[in-house]
C-alpha cells in the first residue's frame, strides 16, 4: 500500500489535484482508496459521487455515541462495531476506487476528542489497496490525531505567497514532530504559481519542487456546478500537469 497525501493552504488546488490522482491511478493501479479527510467534503463531487448522500467516519461515532446503531451491535465491542458500520455505511464502491469521508472537525470539544479511535485509520482501511490517496484540509490539525502512522509522499501545494512558503515549512515541521514517517516532501506550484519562480522554489525551501499544476478555466466551472474532475477532457492542461508531475514523482 501505497499513501500519498496532498497539502497546502485553503483554495490552492489540493482537492482538484487529489481528483485527478484518483482519475489516473484507478486506472494505472487500481484497486485505489481515496480518503476525504477535509471536513468541507467536497472531494466526493469531484470524484462523481453525490456528497448529499455520504456518510462520514464522523457521522458513525456519533450514531454509535448515541445508540443509533442496530440491536444485534449493541453488545459488540466498540472497535468491532466501527469496523462494521464503516464497511456497512461509510465506504463506497465505484469504478476501480473506493471512497471513505472522515468528516471529523478537528476542533476541541469534538465528540471524539477523548478516544483514540482514529489513530492508524488510515493504516487499517487501506490495507486492501494499492494506492491510498488522502486530501487534507487547510490546518493539519488533523494530523496530530495520528490517523496515519507513515506516508510514502507528501505533495505540499504552493500558491506564490509568502504564507505559502511558510506553510511548507509548518507542514514539514508539524509531521516530522508528531512522528509521522515520509519518504518523500515534493513541492508543486499551483495554478497561479508563475513559471519564472519555479526554479527558485528548492533554493527557497530545501525541498524537490516537481512543476506546477496548469490552469484550466473548465476547473472552475466545473467546481461551480458541481461537476466531477473525471468529465474533464482528458486533454486538459490541468490533467497533463498532473501526468507530468506523477511521472517525475516516478509512477
Ligand atoms: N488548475 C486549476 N485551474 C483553474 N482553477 C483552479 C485550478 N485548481 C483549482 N482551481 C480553482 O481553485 C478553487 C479551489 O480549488 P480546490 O481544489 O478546491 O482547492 P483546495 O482543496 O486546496 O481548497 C476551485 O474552486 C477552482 O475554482
Ligand atoms: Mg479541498
Amino acid at each position: 500500500m501505497t499513501k500519498i497525501v496532498a497539502t497546502g493552504r485553503g483554495g490552492v488546488g489540493k482537492t482538484s489535484f487529489t481528483a485527478l490522482l484518483c482519475r489516473y491511478f484507478k486506472e494505472k493501479s487500481p484497486p485505489v482508496l481515496v480518503i476525504d479527510a477535509d471536513p468541507d467534503q467536497n472531494l466526493a463531487e469531484m470524484v462523481g459521487l453525490d456528497s448529499k448522500k455520504i456518510k462520514t467516519v464522523s457521522d458513525v461515532l456519533f450514531d454509535i455515541k448515541v445508540g443509533n446503531i442496530e440491536e444485534k451491535l449493541k453488545s459488540s465491542l466498540l472497535a468491532e462495531k466501527i469496523d462494521y458500520l464503516i464497511n456497512q455505511n461509510v465506504l463506497y464502491e465505484s469504478n476501480n476506487f473506493d471512497f471513505l469521508s472522515l468528516g471529523v472537525k478537528w476542533t476541541e470539544g469534538c465528540y471524539c476528542q477523548p478516544n483514540n479511535i482514529l489513530k492508524g485509520i488510515v493504516e487499517r482501511l487501506g490495507k486492501n489497496y494499492k494506492l491510498v490517496l488522502i486530501d487534507t484540509p487547510a490546518g493539519l490539525e488533523h494530523l496530530n490525531r495520528r490517523i496515519m502512522s507513515s506516508v510514502d509522499e507528501i505533495f505540499a501545494i504552493i500558491d506564490p505567497s509568502k504564507k505559502a512558503f511558510d506553510n511548507v515549512k509548518r507542514t514539514y515541521k508539524i509531521i516530522s514532530e508528531i512522528g509521522i514517517k515520509f519518504d518523500k516532501f515534493y513541492i508543486i506550484g499551483n495554478y497561479r504559481f508563475p513559471d519564472s519562480l519555479l526554479g527558485s522554489v528548492e533554493e527557497q525551501t530545501g525541498f524537490k519542487c516537481l512543476g506546477k499544476l496548469d490552469f484550466d478555466s473548465e476547473v472552475e466551472k466545473f467546481n461551480l456546478e458541481g461537476k466531477s474532475s473525471f468529465e474533464l477532457k482528458e486533454d486538459s492542461s490541468l490533467f497533463k500537469s498532473v501526468k507530468q508531475i506523477m511521472k517525475k514523482a516516478g509512477y
